[in-house]
């Protein structure tokens, strides 16, 4: 008894975690991962999620402006994506009397939505594998330059000649590193307006500090309208234009969620790495990641000290900060769980078991170099891949002074390679860039960023690859230099010597000092490092296409071989759960607004929480939408995302919307190289709060009558 109770909790703990992970094709469910899906509880037929013949999930599951995901709530082309998705456009329609990022947008009626400059949503009509007449006639090629050159032809043939209508567009992707081609047959909407947003106060609560953090209380959601022409087809915009009609909406589920529940997740997904030899993931941990995180460090530091003491820095630095602060704070999360989830010896241990595989199907031959090639091209690889990384971290993410010196230096090749006609066109479009540019600049932090960052820089690099000037130098004397000489400071700097003529144009540049330094940085990175960077890394991925083919051709389908994210519609399942992150720590799997309230600050930039939203939690006014007297918001589960699936539709057994996905969970952000069940979680919004906002706090109910809701 004893014994089979034992056997019972095993199988019980291992299929907790079994089948889950993966991003898998849509159209391809059929088999292994219909099986799983209905062991983990689904009720829907995986024809239910993608069918060419009749309306499917896939049909309300668009892609949103090329970056995130997003779903259609209404037979009205109503669309749901989330609040940092939509941040951009709500930014755009705001001014100092309308500033909708603090206050929140509701328009009330179809006249009342903003239309948006260059924001495009793409559905999915169909996706075909085209594997065959891709790689035609690229076997007997072993020039590499040469296979990709045909291959690219045979995809522009596929493009071509694949059956499409006049307002569609075909496009190809490249699968498990290039030993797969699929076709996808897409229709684009031009005209998409913004209909609703929460303040950010409720769409970005939390901000930074809880970004990649659970337990988690953002409501980061925002609404638009798909807008099509009098035939229901893709249109730029026109006042005339009529609201989409899709060929399937979600209905809303406010059944509520629990431990244990099915959940899929499907969207668009980036970057993943998930089939890395261990010397790759070695490198990731011990140099590029401490290298990039480290000169993040430097410049986030700097930012802050200056936004803790100035208000307005703190609002011009805010969104720089941000973005900065976002993959810093991933990277620092991944390289942890990569470490605590034992990655590297886990691949070693895969390696050893492919390396036998290799033997047993007798072909040493085709595969048996390539572990011990991978390892003496990452070591070659390596000072050129970290100098890449930090000169690009320090020429175009965290010192304006820099960006600048390169944008001017790019202007001048334009002048050089194509003439003076180009450059003068180029102008105007460089000069909005610098003017946003300078908007949030402030001269004293960006010095004071690029004192202290140099130092980090010139430590770094590998000597061979730093310039002869870094080699020895004194860092304040250095900023003190080239800030008080240079006109890459000011934006009337540089509009001036871009108002000169060619010829004097040229001859400004060649005497700023400032233009001088980064010309410098740019042309050792120019001759000595990205030249080799990308010849090793051709190598690299023509290497990892191999590999992949023989981890393929070694594999059964309950090894789970998912290909790498790349931007297209995906499908991840799995089961609503908590996690336990660290020793002494159990997560539960839901919050709700009561931790809102526990996270209240007064008045702070990230944790201030509207007087409505207290009032409603005062009284615990939550209509249908409450459960047990609590106002449910946040949940995670065990699906595998990335980013590029923010915005996702969380999906339940049936086939209901329940949550809209935002981030995952910081200790297990390795889950774009190694998928782990006991720690990685993606964070969804519980589609109850979703409704809550709008009908109870924005008093936007009428947006509900064209909403489905189901019990
Ligand atoms: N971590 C989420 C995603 O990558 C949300 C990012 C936006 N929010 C923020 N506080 N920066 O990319
Ligand atoms: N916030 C991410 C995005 O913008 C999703 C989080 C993740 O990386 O999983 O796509």
């Amino acid at each position: 008894m004893k014994k089979i109770l034992k056997m019972a909790l095993f199988l019980g703990v291992t299929s907790l975690y079994a089948q889950q992970g993966g991003m898998w094709i849509p159209s391809l469910l059929e088999g292994m991962n219909a099986k799983e899906m209905k062991t983990l509880g689904m009720k829907m037929s995986v024809a239910d999620i993608y069918n060419v013949n009749k309306s499917s999930l896939k049909d309300a599951a668009p892609h949103f402006n090329g970056g995130c995901s997003s779903e259609i709530i209404s037979d009205k082309g109503l669309l749901l994506t989330n609040h940092h998705c939509g941040y951009g456009q709500i930014q755009a329609h705001s001014s100092l009397q309308n500033d909708y990022l603090t206050h929140g947008f509701w328009a009330k009626n179809l006249s009342e939505e903003l239309p948006n400059k260059n924001l495009k949503v793409t559905f999915i009509v169909r996706i075909d594998d085209v594997t065959k007449q891709v790689l035609a006639g690229t076997q007997q090629i072993t020039d590499e330059t040469q296979k990709a050159k045909l291959i690219e032809q045979n995809i522009a043939q596929a493009i071509k000649t694949a059956p499409k209508e006049a307002w569609q567009e075909n496009s190809v992707k490249a699968f498990y590193d290039g030993n797969q081609y699929i076709l996808f047959v897409t229709e684009t909407f031009k005209d998409v307006r913004l209909v609703g947003a929460p303040p950010s106060s409720i769409g970005k609560f939390g901000s930074d500090t809880d970004n990649w953090v659970w337990p988690r209380h953002t409501g980061d959601f925002s609404l638009f309208r798909v807008y099509a022409d009098k035939n229901n087809r893709p249109a730029e915009y026109s006042k005339d234009n009529v609201p989409y009609k899709p060929k399937h909406f979600f209905p809303i589920s406010i059944k509520g969620v629990k431990e244990g529940d099915f959940v899929m997740v499907f969207g668009y997904p980036g970057t993943t790495q998930e089939y890395l030899p261990s010397v790759a993931v070695e490198q990731i941990v011990n140099t590029i990641n401490p290298a990039r995180i480290g000169i993040r460090d430097v410049a986030l530091k700097v930012q802050d000290g200056f936004m803790r003491k100035d208000n307005s820095i703190k609002i011009k630095y805010a969104s720089k900060y941000a973005r900065t602060a976002n993959y810093w704070k991933k990277w620092i999360g991944e390289t942890k769980g990569l470490k605590k989830s034992d990655a590297v010896s886990l691949k070693k241990q895969q390696e050893i078991k492919f390396q036998q595989n290799i033997e047993k199907a007798n072909k040493q031959a085709e595969y048996g170099n390539l572990l011990p090639e991978f390892n003496q091209l990452y070591k070659e690889f390596e000072p050129y891949n970290l100098a890449y990384n930090l000169y690009s971290e320090l020429m175009y993410r965290t010192v304006d002074f820099l960006s600048n010196g390169v944008r001017i230096l790019q202007m001048q090749q334009v002048l050089d390679k194509k003439g003076e006609q180009a450059f003068a066109d180029r102008k105007k479009n460089m000069l909005s860039v610098f003017e946003s540019v300078f908007k949030d600049n402030v001269k004293q932090v960006d010095k004071e960023v690029f004192e202290k960052i140099i130092v980090f820089y010139a430590e770094q690099m590998p000597k061979n690859l730093l310039v002869a000037s870094l080699q020895n130098f004194d860092a304040k004397q250095l900023a003190d230099k080239l800030y008080a000489n240079s006109f890459l400071t000011s934006y009337e700097g540089i509009e001036k010597v871009l108002a000169l003529s060619p010829a004097e144009f040229k001859e400004q540049l060649k005497n700023d000092i400032g233009v001088q330094f980064a010309a410098q940085l740019m042309d050792m990175n120019d001759t000595k490092v990205y030249p080799n960077y990308t010849r090793i890394s051709t190598q690299i991925h023509a290497l990892q296409r191999t590999y992949m083919k023989a981890i393929l051709e070694f594999s059964k389908p309950s090894d789970r071989i998912f290909p790498d994210a790349n931007s297209t519609l995906r499908v991840t399942y799995g089961k609503v759960a908590g996690f336990s992150p660290a020793d002494g720590v159990d997560y539960a799997a839901t919050t709700t607004l009561d931790g809102v309230m526990e996270k209240y600050v007064p008045g702070d930039y990230e944790f201030d929480v509207p007087q409505k939203l207290r009032e409603l939690y005062a009284k615990k006014d939550y209509g249908r939408y409450g459960q047990n007297g609590k106002m449910p918001l946040c949940f995670i589960s065990t699906c595998h995302t990335t980013g590029g699936n923010s915005g996702s539709p969380a999906i339940d057994a049936n086939g209901n919307l329940i949550g809209i996905n935002f981030d995952r969970v910081w200790e297990g952000t390795m889950s774009d190289i190694h998928y782990d069940p006991k720690l990685c979680r993606n964070i969804m919004m519980d589609m109850r709060y979703f409704l809550f906002i709008v009908d109870k706090y924005a008093g936007a109910g009428y947006l509900l009558n064209e909403m489905k809701i189901v019990k």
